[in-house]
């Protein structure tokens, strides 16, 4: 198996930017022994789906901020047995969530912006986990996001997440699948989906940071819907604001 700084990754974006999610999986996972799935709970099932049809032996991670909405939490468990597969779960550190939430209550980011929390919840498990990997493997898309998801390539290197000591590489096979696409994938294949999808929620997040949109308004205006949208990037593709 081949280490992240054996890769010519831009001749690898130019040749895999032309084919399909599961080539760029099938790649990927025959690639990385030690590369995962960043599962959050919404459409991106559609990643796990396509795996599941390559091998049988793929890793599966999540982020449980301790802030999900009830049904992302049944489906995350629907789609951990319908699978088959065993979801690895980051939590955020205890200690560092007790002190944010005592100094500050529970919904400092509708005052003080969403980073902080996120910082706490989400990025700093997001990169304990990405220490231990060699690659990862998101469900982000381009038409998630025309001001900050536009540019994103199939295939990078994670400047984000990289460290001096420890390279790792970055896969976002739906980068240019659109939201139709991907849910024809999953109307068409009966894939398991988290039922807040039925009540007009398109991207899904925390609860308190995530509401739902209305008819052709974009689903990123669903999130963090009090901040300016420039802004809508949590730290978890931090990569995306440099672009
Ligand atoms: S976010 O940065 O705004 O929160 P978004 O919800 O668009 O991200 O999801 C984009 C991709 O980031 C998902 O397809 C998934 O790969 C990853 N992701 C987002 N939230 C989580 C989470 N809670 N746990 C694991 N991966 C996540
Ligand atoms: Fe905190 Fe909201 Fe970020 Fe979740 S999305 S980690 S609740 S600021």
């Amino acid at each position: 198996m081949v280490a992240a700084t054996d890769l010519n990754i831009t001749a690898l974006e130019t040749e895999y930017s032309q084919k399909t999610p599961r080539e760029i999986l099938q790649f990927a996972l025959g690639t990385f022994d030690n590369i995962a799935i960043s599962f959050s709970g919404a459409e991106d099932v559609v990643l796990i789906d396509m795996a599941s049809k390559i091998t049988k032996d793929f890793r599966v991670f999540t982020l449980d901020t301790g802030r999900l909405h009830p049904e992302t939490y049944q489906f995350l468990d629907e789609v951990r047995k319908h699978y088959g597969i065993k979801i690895e779960v980051m939590f955020p550190d205890a200690a560092e969530v007790q002190t944010l939430v005592e100094e500050k209550g529970l919904f400092s980011f509708y005052t003080d912006g969403h980073k902080e929390c996120c910082g706490v919840r989400k990025v700093r498990p997001l990169r304990r986990k990405l220490n231990t990997l060699d690659a990862w493997i998101t469900g982000q898309r381009k038409d998630q996001s025309p001001s900050t998801r536009n540019h994103i390539p199939v295939i990078e290197a994670d400047a984000a997440f990289s460290t001096p000591d420890h390279s790792l590489v970055k896969f976002n096979p739906l980068a240019s699948w659109s939201s139709a696409e991907v849910w024809s994938y999953i109307r068409a294949l009966d894939v398991p989906y988290n039922k807040l999808h039925e009540r007009g929620f398109v991207s899904i997040g925390c609860e308190p940071c995530t509401k739902a949109v209305l008819p052709n308004q974009h689903e990123r205006e669903g999130r963090w819907w009090w901040e300016e949208s420039t802004l809508k990037e949590c730290g978890l593709h931090a990569g995306n604001l440099e672009k």
